[in-house]
């Protein structure tokens, strides 16, 4: 993406002063873990049964889909603290060849957590072997080459994978069915994003009245990850321009700086619903060319623009391609 957006979902550069706050303000268990209700409920079940037990067996392993900023990566760390589990980190595109996914098995001990972020990234021969290792925590080396090659079977210590993806659709069925917990994370409410809105002000020790965590709340694209970023944006503003209150009067001035409107869109969304609009009025559009109209990437407009797009019902899906709805027509127009 070209221009850096405030409600942009991706999470930034890695130890970049945003990744550093992003880190401290993480919930590290289930009661300071806002909202999505269902799934800490299932899960504590499944936790307090495996401690309850405590006969070696581990927690099943955990699949968690759904839009980015939604608390995946959070809900991982929250496993393995509630587990009082060590938990070690790695994403799909990271573990190049089957070796070292070995050399990760082969390194965990028991009742570890191995979270593996953007799972639908694993490369096949990868994946393979991960298989084995989920179900019977079995893994199969080939040693040697040509007809001396043999193969051997090391056992592994029990341990629990937590996937993280945003599209289980491009996950294989073997994979998705040795996940025994499987769950996709919703969109938060208002009341629960201003109760997050709440909770990161609190940190940062930046007082915030009610009714600016509430407007903020409404803006925040129901997404904990937003939520953040627009109150550390909403206090520099209070700090410089205010006396370093969140009241109303210095969110809606910090908001439309920021160009974000009554739905928490910005201008990146808005040039978008223009573009396919101007072009295409009411009839579908292919990903790929909206994806030439914005110039960003096919996967940025799946994962990042449309999901919440969709959600607001301004975007609809069809066979033929997305649509601009009558609903985001009327939005528009109150919003240039
Ligand atoms: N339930 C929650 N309560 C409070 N804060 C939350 C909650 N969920 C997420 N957050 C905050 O939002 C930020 C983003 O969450 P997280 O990184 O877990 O999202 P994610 O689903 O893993 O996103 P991605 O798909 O981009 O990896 C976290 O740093 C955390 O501070
Ligand atoms: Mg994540």
């Amino acid at each position: 993406m070209g221009i850096e957006r405030v409600i942009d979902t991706t999470p930034h550069e890695e130890d970049s002063e945003e990744q550093i706050i992003e880190q401290s303000l993480r919930p590290t268990n289930f009661s300071e873990y806002i909202g999505q209700e269902r799934l800490k409920k299932n899960l504590k079940l499944a936790i307090d049964a495996v401690k309850k037990r405590n006969d070696g067996t581990t927690l099943d392993h955990v699949l968690l889909y759904g839009p980015p900023g939604l608390g995946k990566t959070t809900m991982a760390n929250v496993i393995a603290h509630e587990l009082g589990a060590n938990i070690k980190v790695t994403t799909g595109p990271a573990i190049e060849r089957a070796g070292d996914l070995a050399s990760i098995l082969t390194n965990l001990q028991e009742g570890d957590v191995l979270f593996i972020d953007e799972i639908h990234r694993l490369r096949r021969a990868v994946e393979e072997i991960l298989y084995s290792a989920m179900e019977d925590y079995k893994l199969d080396i080939v040693v040697g080459k040509g007809p001396a090659a043999n193969s051997i079977r090391l056992d592994l210590p029990r341990f629990t994978v937590i996937g993280a993806t945003t599209r289980t659709g491009s996950l294989a069925a073997p994979l998705r069915d040795r996940f025994g917990i499987s769950h996709r994370l919703e969109y938060y409410n208002e009341s629960e994003i201003k109760k997050i809105i709440e909770r990161t002000a609190g940190l940062l020790n930046t007082p915030i009245k009610d009714d600016a965590a509430e407007m903020l709340a409404t803006r925040s694209r129901l997404t904990p990850r937003i939520a953040n970023r627009i109150t550390k944006r909403v206090r520099d503003y209070a700090d410089v321009n205010g006396d370093g209150i969140i009241d109303t009067k210095i969110a809606s001035e910090a908001l439309s700086l920021m160009e974000i409107d009554s739905l928490g869109l910005d201008p990146a969304d808005r040039n978008m619903l223009r573009l396919m609009l101007d072009n295409y009025a009411d009839r579908p559009v292919g990903l790929a060319t909206i994806a030439a109209l914005t110039g960003d990437e096919v996967s940025t407009i799946e994962d990042y623009y449309e999901p919440y797009l969709i959600q607001l019902g301004f975007i609809e899906k069809t066979p033929r391609g997305r649509k601009v709805t009558p609903k985001a027509i009327e939005h528009l127009k109150k919003n240039n």
